[in-house]
């Protein structure tokens, strides 16, 4: 990977934090960029208590810890972004703020930098359009919590070519992760599997079918899952959920990716899971 060498990440929110931690853990320079210093710190802080609490669990070195933190540094100007290989977008889910991001990319970047977008439904193909580089912009989906978690989908637009797609394929076992090249179809791979598994618990319970802890525990004991699926609707925040499951329901138009009506309630009412305090649980 000698031509990548220095990494940019727009939104050092949960996602954003994570990959630029992978990205600095791996060795390349890595540059996060956020709109406000508060959310950046935010952001930054979360990076070192992961790698604080990584090493207190012996599972992080010291001299890892050490050499994250120095590849890595946070900024709140696209300009810092200049001499980046490649951008790996993790903001808010839409196209005109993408959009907005992606030209003032372009006003400091190279014409050989690579963007990537790590968004879970938007589609790849019309992000790239909104750029003028759709043949070296590819879809880069990671998994919460991103330092955890192995895999990592790598999404070809319709104008990426051959090159970006290896380039990127190459570029995530790098990260540390295991890529799987997953289409520009809604939900990729992984989420148009779990969306409507975790749909059907929220409409199995609205049935009756059991409690929420009940549903869980079956779930988590009875099949190995590591969470059941109310506990991850909370960990993945309901009104993601409830977003991705629109993007998916408005393209296929198939009931299995419909929102539940007590989905769409909860999320109407602020109950988004983990992060709002309260979800199917309370926290
Ligand atoms: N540094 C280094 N390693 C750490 C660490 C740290 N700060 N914190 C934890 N770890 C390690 C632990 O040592 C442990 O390693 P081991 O397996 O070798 O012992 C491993 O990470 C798991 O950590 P914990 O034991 O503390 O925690 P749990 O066992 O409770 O696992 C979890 C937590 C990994 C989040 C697990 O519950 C899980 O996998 N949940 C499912 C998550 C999931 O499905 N995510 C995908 C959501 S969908 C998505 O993101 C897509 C989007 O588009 C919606």
């Amino acid at each position: 990977m000698s031509e990548i060498k220095t990494v940019g990440v727009l939104g050092c929110g949960l996602m954003g934090a994570g990959i630029a931690q992978v990205a600095a853990m791996q060795g390349f320079t890595t540059i996060v960029r956020e709109v406000e210093q508060a959310v950046l710190d935010r952001g930054l802080g979360r990076i070192r208590k992961f790698l604080d609490d990584g090493v207190a669990k012996g599972k992080v070195s010291e001299d890892v810890r050490t050499t994250t933190l120095a590849n890595l540094s946070g900024t709140t100007t696209f300009d810092d972004l200049g001499g980046c290989d490649v951008v790996i977008e993790a903001i808010v889910e839409n196209l005109d703020v993408k959009r907005a991001a992606y030209d003032a990319l372009e006003r400091v970047v190279g014409g050989h930098t690579i963007f990537l977008s790590n968004t879970s439904s938007l589609c790849i193909t019309e992000l790239a359009a909104a750029t003028k580089r759709p043949d070296r912009f590819g879809g880069l989906h990671f998994f919460n919590p991103v330092p955890l978690m192995k895999l990592v989908e790598v999404i070809r637009g319709l104008a990426t070519t051959d090159a970006t797609y290896e380039r990127v394929f190459a570029f995530a076992q790098a990260l540390g992760k295991e890529p799987i090249t997953a289409p520009d179809r809604p939900g990729f791979i992984v989420n148009r599997l779990l969306v409507p598994y975790l749909l059907d618990a929220i409409r199995a319970y609205e049935h009756g079918l059991g409690t929420v802890e009940d549903i869980d525990k079956g779930m988590k004991l009875g099949c190995g899952h590591p969470m059941g699926p109310f506990t991850l609707l909370d960990f993945v925040g309901l009104d993601t959920t409830y977003f991705i499951a629109n993007i998916m329901f408005e393209e296929f138009r198939e009931p299995a990716y419909a929102p539940p009506p007590l989905l769409k309630r909860m999320v109407l009412a602020g109950r988004l899971g983990r992060k709002s305090g309260e979800g199917f649980y309370k926290y």
